[in-house]
Order: structure tokens, then sequence, then C-alpha cells
């Protein structure tokens, strides 16, 4: 028989919405801010915290991933962890958490997954304060930007911004006032607090914390980026500051094998069997993003692309190269011209190298690219046909 603990606490951390404001293919709490997600970032926090039941709600179908992240988080407090599924609004997610707690808990912390470097203090001052008044708590930060009332795009009124506040998460509550609150609540409320002030609870405020913003617009995740992993220069002997030309070496392979169609150099190829990887396969993309990096010393396709950046699954040459391209260029580097060339026994690439040069070349801001193809003879896995392999060199210079 196991026991279940007895944690006074809880903390529900909700990452069941899909992101539609930051636009991406997977769902906002799986999106990588470097080599950990969203998610992992947010329960990282959420373990440094004082001792309590964790759970996270999940979208419907990425449990799995959920528990796998929470495991990893919560190190060797992992019996500490459960996953269950989300609903189709913030509120019935929430929902959805509050069934899922322990008996023994008594105080409930409800926390945006998307809130994802909440200082740990932030969590352990809203406890002391729901323990201390009993109230409802929530972390705040007075409004910087002078607030106007609008109709339309007329100005009505100003509005006197000290009687504002921004609010954040965790927001904490004792248990039976939140429970009953949920019990009670007719109408979607923006946040857990508004639902239990309607329920007549009073609920007051505590100091939120810059870094407890919500990542919800692409904005906000490039400032995320930034903070949980700001760039460092990398040691390469290079020298910090590009002074002349550089050259960089990739190659890349990947076998026959994928589903769907073949992407190759930038291009889909009908009828053409699929090359199989954790994006679509393009070994052509994938060793000029190698031969980009290595010149400008900026590391290599995993270090900035690795299976935790799951937008990138799927994603085609041109994200790979546009992003590249980015990194280089915020590293004081331009593109002097890229040349690849492919071993492969099919496709047939002459036909089409004039489109794949172009379509390269444009997701590079328009460096030239030149492409070549050869067969090995029937030598090698090339030649047997099980896959296709690329070469590519880069040429940068200083912007
Ligand atoms: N959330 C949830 N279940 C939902 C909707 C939202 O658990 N049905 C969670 C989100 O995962 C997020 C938090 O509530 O951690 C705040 O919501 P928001 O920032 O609006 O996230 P999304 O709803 O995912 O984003 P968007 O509104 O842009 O689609
Ligand atoms: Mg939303």
């Amino acid at each position: 028989m196991t026991l279940t603990p007895t944690p006074r606490i809880a903390v529900v951390v909700v990452a069941a919405g899909s992101g539609t404001r930051l636009g991406l293919d997977v769902p906002k709490a799986f999106v990588g801010l470097d080599e950990h997600t969203i998610l992992r970032h947010a329960l990282r926090c959420v373990f440094a915290a004082p001792a309590a039941q964790v759970v996270v709600v999940a979208p419907a179908g990425r449990e799995g991933e959920a528990l796998t992240d929470a495991r990893e988080a919560a190190g060797d407090r992992s019996e500490l962890v459960s996953v269950v599924t989300g609903g189709a609004t913030r509120q019935a997610s929430v929902a959805a958490g509050l069934h899922a707690l322990w008996p023994s808990v008594e105080v409930v912390l409800i926390h945006d997954a998307a809130r994802a470097l909440t200082p740990p203090e932030v969590f352990a001052r809203v406890i002391d304060a729901v323990d201390r008044t009993g109230w409802g708590v929530v972390p705040a930060l007075p409004v910087v930007d002078t607030i106007k009332r609008v109709d339309g795009d007329r100005i009505v009124e100003a509005v006197d911004r000290a009687q504002l506040a921004a609010a954040q998460t965790p927001q904490g509550f004792r248990r039976d006032v939140l429970e009953t609150a949920y019990a009670v609540a007719s109408q979607e409320y923006t946040d857990d607090a508004a639902l239990v002030a309607a329920a007549g609870h009073r609920v007051a405020i505590v100091d939120g914390d810059a870094h407890g913003f919500k990542i919800t617009t692409p904005a906000d995740l490039d400032r995320a980026r930034a903070i949980a992993a700001p760039v460092a220069p990398v040691e390469t002997g290079l020298g910090p500051r590009p002074s002349g030309p550089r050259v960089g070496v990739g190659t890349d392979v990947h076998a026959f094998g994928g589903e769907g169609a073949l992407w190759l150099a930038g291009l889909e190829w009908p009828g053409e069997p699929a090359l199989s990887g954790h994006s679509d396969g393009d070994a052509v993309a994938h060793a000029i993003v190698d031969a980009l990096l290595s010149a400008a010393g900026l590391g290599d396709i995993g270090t900035h692309f690795g299976t935790s950046r799951p937008e990138f699954a799927g994603a085609h040459a041109d994200a790979f190269l546009a992003r590249t391209r980015a990194l280089l260029g915020e590293a004081g580097w331009s593109i002097a011209n890229v040349a690849v060339q492919i071993q492969s026994n099919r496709p047939k690439l002459a036909p089409r190298r004039a489109e794949a040069e172009a379509a390269l070349s444009a997701a590079l801001g328009g460096a030239p690219v030149s492409l070549s193809a050869t067969t090995t003879d029937g030598l090698g896995f090339t030649g047997a046909g099980e896959g296709v392999q690329a070469f590519a060199v880069a040429l940068i210079q200083p912007a």
C-alpha cells in the first residue's frame, strides 16, 4: 500500500491553453525557452518554493509530456506530482485541478504555467499572506503606463493609475473558500481572484515581481528567452567581434522512411519517398544551418534547435534558415554565400536546381546559395538508396 503524502499546501499549475496569441503549432506550455519548456521553467520555480502537492493541468493528449516535465522538475519529490486533463477555458482547467487535491490540503495556489519565470519568493509571500489573513491573495504590480479610457480610437478620459494594480499569479486561497466559490460560479471570470470576490470573499494584494509576466505574445517569448538563457558569448577562440570573413562547414544525413512527402533543399518533392527526422528531415537545410553556425562560432544545430524546441518539429527549411540568419545577425555577421552538395540517388535535382537555390537563398535574406548533386557509384548508404547526405560550406562577413 502506498500512503498519500499529507502536504498542507497545493499548487495547481494551469498549462492546458493552446497559446493562440503566440501563434506556434504547439500548446504554449510546451514551447522551449532554452533547452527546457515553459512548463518545465514554471515548475522549477514551483518546486523551489515550500513543499506542496503540485497538480499540473495539461492539454488533452499532452499529459505524458507534462508528467515528464513535472517529474524532472520535482527531483526527489516526484510523489507530490500529478497531472490532470484541462478544459476548454482556464476556469474549467482550474476546476479540473481542484478535483485532484488531496484531503490534507488547506491552502491552494493557482498558477499560470505561462508565468514561467515567477520567482519562488512570490509563492512564499502569497502563502504567508493567506496564512496571516485567511483572505484570497493576489501578487500585483503597480501600473506604469498612463492609462486611458477609450471609445473606439477616441480617448474619453484619463484613468488614475494610482488606483490600479496589474494582477499576476500564483493567487492563493483557503481551500474551502476556493472550492465553494468555484461551486457557485455561474459565469466565466478572468482570474480566480475575481471569481472568489464575486462569491463575497475578501481578496488582498501582495508585491508581485517583474519576472512574473505572462508569456502571451511572440515579444513576451523573446523576453522570456533572453532572461532564461542570455546569449553567452561562445568561447571559440575566434574573438568576440567579427573582424574579417570566416568559413564554416556542416554536414547532415537523413534516412528515407519518414511520413508524408519528401522535403529537401527547401522544396516539397511530390511522389518521392520522405526522409525521417525530428523536423522534416531536410538534410540540405540542416547542413547549411551547421555551416553558418560553425562559421560564426555559435555552436551547432543542436544548440539552437534541439528536440526541446517543439515549435521546430515538422518545420521546414525556411524556418530554420531564417532563425539561423537572425542568430548570426545578432552576433554581427552577414552571410556572403553558401555552397551545398547533395549525395543521393534521388530525387533528380537538375530540373529543380534553380528553384531550390532561389528558395534557400530567399530564406537566408538573399545570400547566394549554390547547389550541386552527385551519386556515389552505388557505394555506401547513399549508393544503396538508404538516405541522403549533404555537405555545406558557408562564408560569412562582418555585417
Ligand atoms: N489555460 C488552461 N486551460 C485553458 C486556457 C488557458 O489551463 N483552457 C492556462 C494556460 O495554459 C496559461 C494560463 O491558463 O498557463 C493563462 O492563459 P493564457 O495566457 O491566456 O494562455 P492560452 O489560453 O494558452 O493563450 P491564448 O489565450 O493566447 O490562446
Ligand atoms: Mg487564453
